[in-house]
């Protein structure tokens, strides 16, 4: 039974997409993480570290160089942006680009709290760079009067504009596991995340923002980075897929939590489309079930990456570093580069959330009037 309602949801993805009748949005906002950075990084962290991301062989899937994405090729964005006949979204921090169909304000590394609560209550083990939500709302503030210049208020510039906010809340718990705390621990802190979310989607329904996707976190206790820097002899930690139990308790936590305040702003704003996608089923049914959707069965491992071994990824020679190659099929692999998602994977998650069913509701659906 699992498997023909597997094979039938390949179809439909196979098929839907094809024609993008919806010309309906004219713009699109993005917040977020290196999930769906679009370029900001490198510029962001080129004067303080070497930016591995700015090598070949990032990009080398679609668009045949670097192109400041931390993947082989396209992100969830650019496949949403496609959709909709919308171009990719440039990147804020590149400055001179044409913002008129939107701008991607997502940057590697970001939190959703503000970095200084980090600080101030020792919870990070080093200096963060700030680009945490608030400061991407803050540009998106900033740019505001040049998108919207010449329309009557901002509540018609932004209404056939769609807006992601997150994934965010994944650096917030690695970084607060890196400092060493327990599970019980790293939960305390999820209602702030995701009060700190909410926040931010009522900032921009207040500027105008009618179609708002909220994504969850995924499931990174499959990481090949976190399964390497967390490794541990205790089978009783690894769930079936070999992923870590404690660490996606977290993410699932969170993803409730998001799930019911998504819900509760609904209420609040009915003439709202508020979106929230599942960035964890669509991970954990391609883990589950890699042939069925066309990956292989290493699904742990790093296509991008060296060491061998379960995960293939040593932090001491990550992709793009001297010597360390891609896997010879990336279509075929979950994990790029240890951390974030190959083009295939990402396709993937882009298809379910824009016609389901990993979206409520589905994005197309949403914005079809
Ligand atoms: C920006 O792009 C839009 C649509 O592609 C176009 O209509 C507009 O003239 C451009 N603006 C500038 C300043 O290039
Ligand atoms: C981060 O940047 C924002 C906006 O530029 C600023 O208000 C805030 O004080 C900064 N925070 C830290 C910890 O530097
Ligand atoms: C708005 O447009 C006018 C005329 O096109 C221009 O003079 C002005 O500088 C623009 N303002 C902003 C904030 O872009
Ligand atoms: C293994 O982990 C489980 C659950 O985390 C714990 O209850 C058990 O005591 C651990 N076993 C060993 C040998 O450390």
């Amino acid at each position: 039974m699992g498997l023909t309602l597997l094979f039938s949801l390949v179809v439909f993805f196979c098929f839907s997409g094809v024609s993008s009748s919806s010309q309906y949005l004219t713009s699109m906002f993005t917040l977020g993480d290196s999930y769906i950075d679009t370029g900001n990084a490198p510029v962001m962290f080129a004067p303080v570290m070497p930016v591995w991301i700015d090598n070949p062989p990032y990009g080398q899937t679609f668009f045949g160089h670097p192109s400041g994405r931390f993947s082989d090729g396209r992100v969830i964005i650019d496949f949403v942006a496609e959709e909709f006949g919308l171009p990719f979204l440039p990147a804020f921090l590149a400055k001179s680009s044409n913002v008129s169909q939107g701008v991607n304000f997502a940057v590697g590394g970001p939190t959703a709290i503000e970095v200084g609560f980090f600080e101030r209550n020792n919870l990070v083990p080093f200096k963060l760079v700030n680009n945490s939500l608030d400061v991407q709302l803050g540009w998106f503030e900033e740019i505001k009067p040049s998108v919207c210049n010449g329309t009557e208020g901002y509540k018609d510039c932004f209404s056939k504009a769609l807006f992601f906010v997150g994934e965010l809340g994944v650096n917030d718990y690695n970084f607060i596991w890196m400092s060493g705390k327990t599970e019980d621990e790293v939960k305390t802190y999820v209602p702030k995340v995701v009060e700190t979310i909410t926040t931010a989607v009522e900032r921009l329904i207040n500027q105008g923002a009618v179609y708002i996707v909220v994504p969850g976190n995924p499931p990174t206790g499959c990481s090949p980075a976190i399964l390497t820097f967390r490794m541990n002899p205790n089978k009783t930690n690894y769930d079936h897929i070999g992923c870590l139990r404690d660490v996606n308790r977290v993410a699932r936590y969170h993803n409730m939590m998001l799930r019911a305040a998504v819900s509760s702003l609904r209420g609040k704003y009915p003439h709202a489309r508020i979106i929230f996608a599942d960035f964890y089923e669509p991970v954990i049914q391609v883990l589950q079930n890699p042939s069925v959707f066309g990956f292989n069965n290493d699904v742990l491992k790093a296509c991008c990456g060296s060491g061998g071994g379960a995960y293939n990824w040593d932090p001491n020679a990550i992709c793009a570093m001297a010597g360390v190659t891609a896997c010879e099929n990336p279509a075929t692999y979950v994990s790029w580069d240890g951390v974030h998602y190959t083009e295939a994977m990402n396709r993937f998650i882009a298809k379910g959330w824009l016609n389901g069913p990993y979206a409520q509701p589905p994005i197309k659906s949403a914005v079809r009037l």
